[in-house]
C-alpha cells in the first residue's frame, strides 16, 4: 500500500513515532510527539528564568505535573491526526492529499552519534486563543468562532508557541524549524493562512524569529504589553 498520505512525515525508527527532520546543516535534528521521559526537560527550562520570564501561557513554578498534562493533551492530538492520517490512506492511498486538524510533531530532539536523543525544546501550533483581547465577553466571542471553523478553513486563525534551551539560542535553530514545519505541514496540510503571534514588548529574539519568517508586526501595547506579529499569507 502507498503512504502518500503521511508524506513528509518519516517513521521514528525505535519509537515507530512519525517525524520531521530539519534540512542540512540542522539535520541532526528532529521534530517528534512528546514523550512522558520528556518530563524533567520541560520542567527544567520552563524554570529557567531567561525562557519562562518570555512565555506568558505555561504556570510558574512549572511542575512535573503541569509538563505531564501538557504531553498527555499534545500527544492525543498527535495520535487524532495521526488517525486521520490512517484512515486517509486506506479509504484512498492514491488520493490527493488529505487536509488534517493540526501537526503531529512538537518537540525538538538532537540526535546524538550513538543514535541517543536530547529534548531540546517545543514549536506548536494552536488555534489563536486571542490573549491579548481585554473585552472577555469579545473574547469567548471570537475565540469559539475560530474553535468551530471546519479542518482546513483558511478562515482559522492558529497560534504558535515555542521555546528553546537558552545554550542552544542564537544559532538559527528555531527560524529553521519553524519554517521546516510551515512548508512541510502547516501550510500544505493543515490548510493553514492566518497565523497571528503575541510576544511581550522587548522579546527581540522572538520577534526576529518572525520577521525573518515573513511576519509583519500587526500592533503594539495591550493588556501585558503585548507585541503581536500577523502573517504567512
Ligand atoms: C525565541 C527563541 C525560541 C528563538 O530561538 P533561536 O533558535 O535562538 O532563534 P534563531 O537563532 O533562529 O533566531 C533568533 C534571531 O533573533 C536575534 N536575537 C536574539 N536575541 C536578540 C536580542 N536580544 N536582540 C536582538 N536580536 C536578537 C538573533 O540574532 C537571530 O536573528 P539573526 O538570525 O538575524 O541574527 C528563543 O530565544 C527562546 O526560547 N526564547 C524564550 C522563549 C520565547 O521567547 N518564546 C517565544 C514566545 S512569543
Amino acid at each position: 500500500m502507498a503512504f502518500a498520505q503521511f508524506r513528509p512525515l518519516e517513521r521514528h525508527p525505535h519509537t515507530d513515532e512519525p517525524f520531521i527532520r530539519l534540512p542540512s546543516p540542522q539535520d541532526r535534528i528532529i521534530i517528534t510527539p512528546p514523550r512522558r521521559e520528556d518530563v524533567p526537560s520541560i520542567v527544567a527550562i520552563l524554570n529557567d528564568y531567561p525562557i519562562k520570564k518570555w512565555l506568558d501561557g505555561p504556570p510558574f513554578p512549572y511542575l512535573n505535573e503541569h509538563a505531564e498534562d501538557w504531553i498527555a493533551r499534545t500527544k492525543e492530538q498527535s495520535d487524532a491526526v495521526m488517525q486521520e492520517l490512517r484512515r486517509a490512506n486506506e479509504e484512498d492511498p492514491y488520493g490527493p492529499l488529505v487536509t488534517v486538524s493540526g501537526c503531529p510533531v512538537s518537540c525538538l530532539r538532537g540526535v546524538r552519534e550513538d543514535g541517543t536523543e536530547v529534548f531540546l525544546g517545543v514549536v506548536e501550533f494552536t488555534r489563536c486563543g486571542y490573549p491579548d483581547l481585554l473585552n472577555g465577553q469579545e473574547r469567548e466571542r471570537i475565540v469559539s468562532r475560530n474553535e468551530s471553523r471546519k479542518r482546513g478553513d483558511p478562515e482559522t486563525v492558529w497560534c504558535i508557541g515555542y521555546y528553546l534551551a537558552a545554550p542552544l539560542h542564537r544559532r538559527g535553530l528555531m527560524s529553521c524549524a519553524l519554517r521546516t514545519l510551515l512548508e512541510a505541514w502547516v501550510v500544505p496540510r493543515m490548510g493553514a493562512r492566518r497565523i497571528r503571534v503575541e510576544t511581550i514588548i522587548g522579546n527581540w529574539g522572538s520577534i526576529r524569529v518572525l520577521e525573518k519568517l515573513g511576519f509583519r508586526i500587526a500592533s503594539t501595547g495591550g493588556v501585558w504589553d503585548a507585541g503581536e506579529a500577523e502573517g504567512c499569507d
